[in-house]
């Protein structure tokens, strides 16, 4: 008989955003001719940027001939890709060797395919409210999970408890779903930490096009010692609006090496190596072509345009919330809004409250983790009418 992986029944019936769409699906058909504005999933609104448009449109011509046609390209990605990236790092003084960038479909992904490096008796520390795809993969793989609360207290940046052992620790900056920000000195202590135990950090930099602020960091090979305790993960999705397009790349370091049992050594980057070569076909070509041009310096210019058009949103949102004196995080580094709910309203109730009465969709806090309860995810990456009009709506509300 197929023994079955019994982990499944630990985790949520369905995935968050999958719930909210139904519900959403469910509100629109109960209630026809509602014009309802979606400002819950982070995902993009604007088309894809002329210098991406003529790179994809450039490789589709080259796949309808036969000399310059592209069939199986390396799993890891294509070396015009790979240099891109590695140039774009060196433009924030980080030194990658180009064959440490694997390319990928996206973040997400890859977040939760790392977990085959990793054996299950690991301890995982995650920050609780947080992305859910971190806690979901690891109970489907039956790892043990402690949670370190993120709160007004510590302003949703928990930092390094000595007292916790940790193998595992999965940090997003900018935070998804807060908006928060570590500097370099959190980071560090982060490192610090990881390197103490030969924990391994796991940091989700999806957001780092956001950072307006050069003392922040963007990626976490900024910090010293990173590179002996980190993988990062980072997607086109939100840098350059490719959540249609399906394009990301992690980096794993050379020096990632570990003891084996029995007495060998294990090197992170061989494994993920040959966990993609064996699992993984590669990104299409055409996708990788258009994601080169987002590292061109008229690319980086017109992703740039991308980013500060929903910054852009995310300030009206921020601007009705505080004319409004209801408390926020996040919106500034970030295209998330990570508002308090008014009148000490529960997150599902807030939810339908808006639905139903603004016909405006969020996403609730406590989708993110118990300390999430109470609070409420509006994304900035909306169509610039559309939250105006979202935000008029709210206004009239409170
Ligand atoms: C979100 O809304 O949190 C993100 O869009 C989810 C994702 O990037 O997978």
């Amino acid at each position: 008989m197929a023994k079955i992986n019994e982990n499944y029944q630990n985790v949520k019936d369905s995935y968050l955003f999958s719930d909210i769409a139904k519900r959403v699906a469910n509100y629109s058909q109960e209630n026809p001719g509602r014009q309802i504005i979606k400002l819950g999933i982070g995902d993009v609104t604007l088309p894809l940027m002329p210098a991406a448009i003529a790179g994809l449109h450039d490789a589709v011509d080259e796949m309808s001939r036969a000399e310059t046609f592209h069939g199986y390209g390396p799993e890891q990605g294509y070396d015009f890709l790979r240099s891109a990236i590695h140039g774009y790092y060196q433009t924030f003084g980080v030194e990658l060797e180009e064959d440490e960038i694997f390319v990928s479909d996206g973040a997400k992904s890859d977040i939760g395919n790392i977990t085959d490096l990793f054996a299950v008796d690991n301890t995982v520390l995650i920050p609780d409210p947080v992305y859910p795809v971190y806690v979901d993969t690891n109970i489907m793989n039956g790892r043990k999970i402690i949670f370190m609360d993120a709160n007004e207290g510590n302003q949703f940046l928990p930092m390094p408890d000595p007292a916790v052992d940790a193998d595992l620790i999965y940090l997003c900056s900018p935070n998804n779903p807060t908006g928060a920000v570590y500097n370099a000195g959190q980071l560090k202590a982060w490192v610090d930490y990881a390197i103490s135990r030969h924990a391994v950090i796991l940091f989700d930099a999806a957001y780092e096009a956001f950072i307006g602020d050069d003392s922040l960091p963007r990626s976490i090979y900024t910090i010293e010692g990173a590179k002996q305790c980190a993988i990062e993960f980072c997607s086109l999705s939100k840098t350059a609006g490719f959540t249609g397009t399906r394009c990301g790349y992690t980096i794993v370091p050379k020096s990632l090496v570990f003891e084996a049992s029995n007495g060998g050594t294990l090197s992170l980057h061989k494994m993920w190596n040959r966990r993609q070569t064996t699992k993984f076909n590669g990104v299409p070509y055409i996708v990788q072509k258009g994601a080169a041009t987002v590292f061109t310096e008229e690319g980086i210019r017109q992703a740039h345009e991308m980013v500060n058009y929903y910054k852009g949103n995310a300030k009206i949102i921020a601007d009705t919330l505080t004319e409004k004196g209801i408390p926020f995080f996040g919106g500034i580094h970030s295209p998330y809004i990570w508002m308090k709910c008014p009148n000490n309203m529960k997150s599902w109730e807030f939810f339908d409250y808006l639905l139903q009465n603004a016909n405006v969709v969020g996403t609730p806090g406590a989708g993110f983790g118990v300390n999430g309860e109470g609070w409420f995810r509006l994304t900035g990456f909306g169509d610039r009418e559309k939250t105006k009009e979202a935000m008029a709506r709210f206004s009239k509300l409170f």
